[in-house]
């Protein structure tokens, strides 16, 4: 990546990001779990000249430290915000999430709707877990703290990719496990704590009446194509775009399709 990785204080912690500046509309990305702001570099470099993109490192995740806050969807809402503020964006954002990165985005606009110019969703979901999730999660969060971040890395990713990318696009699926094997097992643990007991942001959709996009590769496993083309359904001004061969990381298993997608979007709304 050409811009670097910086640092500052948010609330009670220090937060990673890489801003590209100048004088563009603003696209911020916020990662998936569990990862960091790494999932976003062909984005990086395919859209710099269109937008200034910002792309943080939640906490916890990353070279970002933890702070004490619970690591919950609102608390990663909120530090966004707080680094807007730091960073003076007052002008409204393009907020792009993929998955957590998404239930992220229900909380943000739920609770800085103004920050928001536009918003793309990606492979993401707005029911929350069912029953059966949330004990697979609550299972795993226990059994993480014990056998470590690999557990993690070889429960999820079988799920995060299509079957394509498997063999075509080796590099991608590694650096996706060393990234998850990098994060805290603490972390994992109680994220999935928070992502069980998250939201159903269903009843919120009809209140959000901003242009939407919602983008989702056409296998993904994790964030089925028909749910986010009710989700955009039920968004007053939403719209649904499939990544063809892509899985639950489409941003990163066809960069060229999404960064035209995002481009023509961010342009036209
Ligand atoms: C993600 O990619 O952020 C996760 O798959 C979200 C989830 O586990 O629901």
């Amino acid at each position: 990546m050409t811009h670097p990785l910086v640092s500052t204080e948010v609330d009670d912690f220090t937060m990673a990001y890489v801003d590209t500046g100048g004088d563009k509309p603003v696209l911020l990305l916020v990662h998936g779990f569990p990862l960091d702001h790494s999932m976003w570099k062909q984005q990086l470099g395919g859209l710099v000249d269109n937008c200034r993109i910002i792309v943080p490192d939640l906490r916890g995740f990353g070279v970002s430290t933890r702070g004490a806050k619970p690591l919950s969807m609102r608390t990663h809402a909120d530090d966004l915000a707080a680094l807007l503020d730091t960073l003076a964006v007052s002008t409204p954002v393009t907020f792009c999430g993929l998955s957590m990165g998404g239930y992220i985005g229900w909380q943000f606009l739920a609770h800085h709707y103004a920050r928001v110019r536009n918003i793309i969703l990606c492979d993401t979901r707005a029911a929350n877990d069912d029953e059966v999730t949330a004990r697979a999660r609550q299972l795993m969060a226990n059994k993480v703290l014990t056998d470590g971040s690999q557990l993690a890395a070889d429960g999820m990713i079988p799920k995060l990719f299509a079957d394509a990318t498997y063999t075509e696009q080796p590099d991608v699926v590694e650096s996706t496990r060393e990234v998850i094997l990098n994060t805290q097992p603490s972390v994992i643990g109680e994220t999935q704590i928070e992502l069980s007991q998250r939201i159903d942001a269903r009843s919120l959709l009809t209140d959000f009446d901003l242009p939407a996009l919602l983008i989702c590769g056409e296998q993904d496993q994790i964030s089925r194509a028909s749910e986010m083309k009710d989700i955009a359904t039920s968004l007053p001004k939403g719209e649904f775009q499939e990544v063809p061969g892509a899985g639950h990381m489409a941003p990163l298993e066809d960069p060229d399709t999404v960064n035209e997608m995002i481009r023509e979007f961010v342009q036209s709304s």
